[in-house]
Formats: C-alpha cells, structure tokens, sequence
C-alpha cells in the first residue's frame, strides 16, 4: 500500500516525530511512504515537477529531535489557510482536480494531514471529493478542542519559562518591569503555563478581560513590599479594550498579531514611572529540538494515525485523551476551540499563588 504524509500550517517541535512515528509503522506494515513538501502544495506536484520524497526509516532516523520539519510547510498558498471555529477553506476547483490527479497517479490509498484547525478544514474539503483523509492535531497554541494536548506545546513552555528565569535577573538587577509577549492566537495556554512556571506577577490571557488599572493596582502593591522585579506575561491574542493589537492587516489567511508587549510597556511606563521593557518571544517558541514530551507524543500520533488507515478510520483525527491515543471526527475535532477555562482549578492556582489576571481578581497579599 502507498500512503502520503504532509505537514502544513504553522510549524511546531515534534512534527518530525510524528512523520518518524508515522513512517516507521508504516514500513512495519509493508507500505511505501510519500512525503509531500510545503503542506497541501506539495499535491500539486506534476510528473515534470515532483514535489514530494519517498521516506523510509533510514532518512528519517532519528529525526524526532530535530525541530521544524523535513517536509517544510505553508500556511499561505493555493490551499488558503483560515483558522477558527468559523473558518473555513476556500479550495479553488482546479485546485482540488490536481490535488486528487496527484494522489491517483501515485495510488496513494491514505493521507496523512498534520495541521491546525484550518488545515484539518481543508483535509475535509478533500475528503469530501473523496481522498481518504487521515488527522494529527497540530498547534503550538494547544488550542484544539480535539486533544488535550498538542505536541509542541510543552516545549514552547519551556522555551518561556527558561527565558522568563532569564529575564528576571537582568529585570532585578535594573528595578525594572518586563513585558513578556508570548504566542497564543485564541487560547491564553502558553502565557498560563509559561507564567506559571517561570513566576510571573501578572499574565493577560485572551480568555480574561483585564484592565490597566487592575495590572497598575497589583504592580504598585508588589513595589510597596519591596519587590524589585515585576513580570508581566501577555498573550499576543489578549484584547486591550476589545482590541487586538496586529502587525499589518492582511486578510487572505490569517492576520499577524503582534504589539501588545510594546503597546502595554509604554502605558505601564508612563502610568506606574517604574523603567519598563518588552521582550517578544516569538517564534523561538516554535523553533527549536522539541522536548521529550513532544517527541514521544508527536511518534504517537504518528503511529495512530497507521492504525487508523489499517480500520479505515478516514475522515478521522488522532487525539490525546489524558494517556490515551484515541481517535474522533476530524468535524468533531474542528468544531470547538480549547479554551483556559475562566474558572478553572488551573487559574485558581495561579490566583493562589498572588498571579494576577488584570481582572480585580486576585488575591491580596
Ligand atoms: O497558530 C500558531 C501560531 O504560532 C500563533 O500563535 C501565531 O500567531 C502564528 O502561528 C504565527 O504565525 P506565523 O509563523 O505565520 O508568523
């Protein structure tokens, strides 16, 4: 049996071990693995011009440490990419007749398409034209409804908890305030967990309204105990005033946030008079040797989603549900965004422990 493989979205810490995972079950079975370049522009490939790579477990050895992935991958292109609840694709028709020609010619009988919300949007349109489509979840933001965890998504918390230790050294040494923008779209994950871990004073999430007086009360109240450092956590998708902050404002795909930790600087600066510097993360959450969490979780989904081709489990997703490898709808998967519950045990234990949200919430000290 021939099968395909692409990544496509955003990249993410364990991509390469989900295609190592993927193709070392595979090849256990007797089947021949192709591996589609840049995402779904890869299935535009032409006998003139091919656009993919047989793998085989001696050029994937090894590979779930690396970070990026082999395949490369997109998140623009031909296939437009919109992400959310909402979003849906928009395939152009002679797109998906290439597409299915590709996949004929190569008598692939499964693809597997690791991606995001949107990307697993356009694995439907596909499968609806009858490609038998085959999920991984993937996103650094850990925001689908679909899995409790994503792979990537601990080793972008350990990329800001490290850097957040980082930050406060040089933060005491100057008595100054540091704002701290991390990834995270929709879901405030990275910001909560990151924050947590590397202690935060105050981390701003999207799913949290929060004001300026409320971050300026708890910041003068840390000064009047005499800490020196202040950092603040920020997700780049957390709203000032109902407002995202954004790079440019393109609208084919998505639109690039970015602005927040330099916007909240300025304010915080001019309002509290305490020194304060930003630091955007960016995308050295993304970028980097996954950790081992993510390698094992990432060689999982890629060996589940073996099985799934093995029951004929198409249209379906692989997903994390708290040890297990299970499987769902990739409509189900798609249709409801993971979101930081408000209420949840896990914010409570960040007000515990003196974290504001910047909503009039936390404790006292
Ligand atoms: O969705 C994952 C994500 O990392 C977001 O957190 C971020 O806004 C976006 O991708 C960045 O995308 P790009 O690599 O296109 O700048």
């Amino acid at each position: 049996m021939n099968i395909g493989i692409l990544n496509s979205g955003g990249d993410c810490p364990g991509l390469n071990a989900v295609i190592e995972g993927a193709v070392a079950a595979a090849t256990a079975r007797g089947w021949k693995v192709y591996g589609f370049f840049d995402g779904f522009e890869g299935l535009l490939s032409t006998p003139d011009n091919e656009r993919w790579k047989i793998l085989t477990p001696e050029n994937c050895h090894n590979i779930r440490s690396m970070g990026g992935t082999i395949l490369g991958t997109v998140n623009k292109g031909n296939f437009t990419v919109k992400s959310g609840v909402d979003g849906r694709a928009q395939i152009a028709q002679d797109v998906l007749d290439r597409s299915k020609a590709t996949v004929e010619r190569l008598g692939l009988s499964a693809l597997i398409v690791v991606g995001g919300d949107g990307s697993q949007t356009i694995g439907l349109e596909l499968r609806q034209i009858g490609l038998p489509i085959v999920g991984v979840p993937k996103t650094i933001d850990n925001d689908l409804g679909a899995t409790d965890y994503t792979f990537g998504f601990w080793t972008a918390v350990s990329v800001v908890s490290m850097n957040l230790d980082r930050l406060r050294t040089t933060a005491y040494s100057h008595q100054r305030m540091m704002v701290v923008e991390v990834m995270g779209r929709h879901a405030g994950w990275i910001a909560l967990y990151g924050g947590i871990a590397g202690g935060a004073d105050v981390i701003l999430i999207p799913e949290i309204e929060f004001t300026l007086e409320d971050i300026v009360r708890k910041v003068e109240l840390l000064k009047a105990l005499g800490q020196r450092e202040i950092i603040v956590v920020v997700s780049e998708g957390a709203r000032i005033g109902g407002r995202l902050l954004t790079l440019d404002e393109e609208t084919k795909g998505e639109v690039r946030l970015g602005g927040i930790a330099a916007f909240l600087s300025t304010k915080l600066e001019t309002i509290t008079g305490i020194e304060t510097r930003y630091c955007v993360l960016g995308h050295t959450q993304r970028g980097g040797s996954p950790i081992p969490f993510d390698r094992v979780l990432g060689v999982r989904c890629g060996a589940k989603a073996i099985s799934l081709i093995e029951e004929g489990k198409f249209g379906h997703t692989v997903a994390l549900n708290r040890i297990d490898m299970v499987s769902m709808p990739i409509e189900e998967a798609v249709r409801s965004l993971h979101l930081v519950g408000t209420d949840s045990q896990l914010v409570d234990a960040a007000k515990e422990m003196g974290i504001s949200f910047g909503d009039a919430q936390e404790r006292t000290l």
